[in-house]
């Protein structure tokens, strides 16, 4: 294994220093620090982070390696400074049995890239009838913990409690895509001014707002973890607030385009601004940063939603939702947030770790601790152009935009997986 000698480097924006890694690990951190053997990468001026940790990615695999593949998503998520990503279910067939969440794990490992969790569907098949074979998805190679219907919501209410019930044995997560079915009937966007204006049927917050709140409840009753995902509304917010003041195991994620962008962007209607739950507004934006940067929302998450050119480039009423997030995630956060460092790396790694349980990730660069890092240059703008995107799809909503920050250099256990801004493999 190579060694790498990392100098000049500002550890989660500490005073400029050196580190040292090798045989996978930070094995030195300091001053002036020598090593014959070692690769030299001159890091003057740039941040080192813990590896970012997605706790909401779409891979597409099995099922529309059109769009996304593993290998591909992982590409794109080392490009982004990730190291783990969590691999969201509703795949084709759905990640629902032990067979194709091990796949989906052997899969990323094979890419070697980042490490890949895979996430296990809460009901068969998505179809939120039958409890899915969770304890055998728990035990399999892929040792999963968290489990979610994503893209549809866990609505009925027995059910769910089943699965918290289920998973609490083993300190399982039940990650909920929270949106009333009955209240997003027909939906296209957020409920409110602009889909008032365009004519389009709306998706209203309290779709969001009134799962929430149910679930929080039944995640109290039965004492297990809940996690909320995209949390997308400023009601959401107050009964999240209300929930944790309570005790109540509940985690939530943002994320970045949830932060950034208001349901103003459909005026275009341009589908690469679709997405479930939709763009909401400028007060809920405001919101939801406040609820970042106090701990009401724990982390960001990006959703990565790659969708093929057929399904994207089309009416909006038929486009489907989502977009691309892993290759701009830093970004964004760095333009909302500027170079609070410490924020950064806790809603982006330390904590997503944390829930996911994923040891060895989420860890600052200390000596002893496994070389999972990334390097960072916050004086770098750059346009993005989605053909030069490492992702199969090309539904990124900041098509030419001038976003701040740039990834450098990405470490998986000491080997590099990203160099001069580039994918090693
Ligand atoms: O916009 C979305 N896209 N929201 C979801 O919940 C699912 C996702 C997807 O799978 O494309
Ligand atoms: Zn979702």
């Amino acid at each position: 294994m190579t060694a790498y000698l990392i100098t000049g480097v500002s550890v989660v924006g500490g005073e400029p220093t050196d580190l040292l890694i090798r045989d996978g690990m930070v094995a030195a951190v300091g001053d002036g620090l020598a090593a014959d053997d070692a690769t030299v990468v001159d890091a003057t001026g740039l941040v080192a982070l813990p590896g970012l940790v997605d706790l909401h990615t779409h891979l597409r695999e099995p099922g529309r390696e059109d769009a996304e593949t593993v290998e591909s998503g992982s590409r794109a998520a080392a490009l982004g400074g990730y190291t783990a990503v969590c691999a969201m279910a509703n795949t084709s067939p759905v990640a629902d049995t032990a067979g194709v969440v091990e796949q989906v794990w052997r899969l990323g490992r094979e890419a070697g890239l980042v490490d890949v969790q895979p996430i296990g569907a809460v009901t068969v098949g998505l179809a939120g009838e039958r409890l899915a074979e969770l304890g055998a998805m728990a035990d399999s190679a892929a040792g999963v913990r968290i489990f979610s219907d994503d893209g549809h919501c866990v609505a009925d209410p027995r059910l769910m409690r089943r699965a918290l019930e289920y998973v609490k044995a083993f300190d399982g997560v039940i990650a909920q895509h929270a949106e009333e079915p009955r209240l997003t009937e027909g939906a296209q966007m957020h409920e409110g001014e602009v889909s008032t204006r365009l004519g389009l049927t709306g998706w209203p917050a309290v779709a969001e707002e009134a799962i929430i709140a149910r679930d929080v409840l039944l995640a109290e009753h039965v004492g297990s973890r809940l996690h909320v995902c995209h949390v997308s509304t400023a009601g959401s917010v107050e009964v999240l607030r209300q929930a944790k003041a309570r005790g109540v195991r509940v985690t939530a994620e943002v994320t970045p385009h949830h932060l950034l962008l208001t349901d103003a962007k459909a005026e275009s209607y341009d589908p690469v601004f679709k997405v479930n739950p939709p763009l909401r507004t400028a007060a809920d934006i405001a919101a939801l940063r406040e609820a970042l940067a106090e701990g009401v929302i724990d982390i960001i998450a990006t959703d990565h939603a790659p969708h093929a050119v057929e399904d994207k480039e089309c009416e909006w009423a038929y486009a489907r939702p989502g977009m691309l997030g892993l290759e701009t995630a830093l970004s964004i956060a760095l333009d909302v947030f500027g170079p609070r460092w410490d924020l950064i790396a806790e809603r982006m790694s330390r904590t997503p770790a944390r829930i996911a349980g994923l040891t060895g990730h989420g860890v600052d660069p200390a000596p002893g601790v496994p070389a999972n890092l990334t390097l960072v240059d916050p004086a770098a703008r750059r346009v993005i152009e989605p053909a030069e995107l490492a992702s199969r799809s090309r539904n990124t909503p900041y098509a030419r935009m001038t976003l701040p920050g740039r990834i450098v250099a990405t470490f998986l256990r000491g080997e590099p997986t990203v160099l001069d801004g580039k994918a090693v493999k």
